[in-house]
């Protein structure tokens, strides 16, 4: 099966009750993992790239290592690329193979969110390309105010006239989550996502997804998001399982050793892929 369109896969998400997963990657391990672990799990799954991350993974080499992998894949695999508030950036992407972007605006008053968001999106549809955007800023989670302050959290008039006029195929809101480690856990306001919810006809995204309990999870998926981050936590076990082999293998000598970082990547995303009913 081949790389299947990110808006398809919301709207299967979106029939099923339930949510798709979108993991970021950084490396060609990571992205084997997530294929693996696509066709181990039986589910779909969608891969992301920070665009930061091109000055080690170029986008046009990222692109075309996720199209390639996704052709032997059994399961449907998307391909996005994840929080970019540069238009040329975005527009980088597109030209080199992305087909999905986010355009995120949520730092920028309402109405320059907007007029950012049509802006990428009126291009990006050219293509065929299709739009997260983000309202209502989603901030760090080393910081306690950015996921328990309800000042900052999507308002769900300001989310339906927002995908309204800028015609975009997915909204990242806030409503208690935030990226990076948790300092407490997070409660996350599943009446503000109901309301968000029933004003948007929108698929709905969730971020900041490492360290949000299940049960929570469970909930907010049934309640509008069909499209679930998760970056940190991925990374975290990469770095870590990257230390253990190299301060104890060597990897000249044994092919069960070179996969072993692998090996613990599906794991972890085998067990966290059954969160998606899909
Ligand atoms: P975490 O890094 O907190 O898992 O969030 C990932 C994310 O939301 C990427 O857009």
């Amino acid at each position: 099966m081949a790389l299947v369109k990110v808006r398809e896969l919301l709207d299967a998400a979106d029939k099923a009750n339930s949510s798709i997963i979108a993991f970021d990657a950084g490396d060609y391990n990571m992205i084997q993992a997530l294929v693996t672990a696509a066709d181990e799990a039986k589910k779909p799954l969608i891969i992301m790239l920070y665009p930061l991350m091109r000055d080690i993974f170029s986008f046009g080499a990222f692109a075309a290592t996720v199209k390639n992998l996704a052709s032997r894949a059994k399961y449907p695999i998307g391909l996005h690329l994840d929080h970019c508030q540069d238009y040329r950036v975005l527009m980088e992407a597109i030209r080199d193979g992305f087909p999905s972007i986010m355009a995120d605006g949520s730092m920028l008053p309402f109405d320059q969110n907007v007029a950012f968001t049509a802006k990428v999106v009126e291009t990006a549809h050219a293509f065929g390309v299709d739009v997260e955007a983000e309202l209502g800023h989603v901030g760090q989670a080393s910081n306690t105010g950015d996921y328990s302050n309800r000042d900052l959290f999507t308002l769900p008039d300001e989310a339906a006239r927002f995908a309204e006029i800028t015609k975009i195929d997915s909204l990242a809101v806030s409503f208690g989550s935030a990226h990076g480690f948790y300092k407490t856990t997070p409660n996350l306001d599943i009446e503000r996502l109901q309301e968000i919810n029933k004003a948007t006809d929108v698929p709905l995204v969730l971020h900041g997804g490492s360290g949000i309990p299940s049960d929570q999870l469970e909930k907010a998926f049934t309640n509008g998001i069909n499209k679930f981050n998760v970056g940190t936590e991925f990374f975290a076990l990469n770095n870590q399982k990257k230390k253990e082999f190299w301060s104890t293998a060597d990897p000249s000598k044994s092919k069960d050793e070179v996969s072993f970082i692998r090996k613990a990547l599906v794991d972890y995303l085998v067990k966290k892929l059954e969160l998606c009913r899909i």
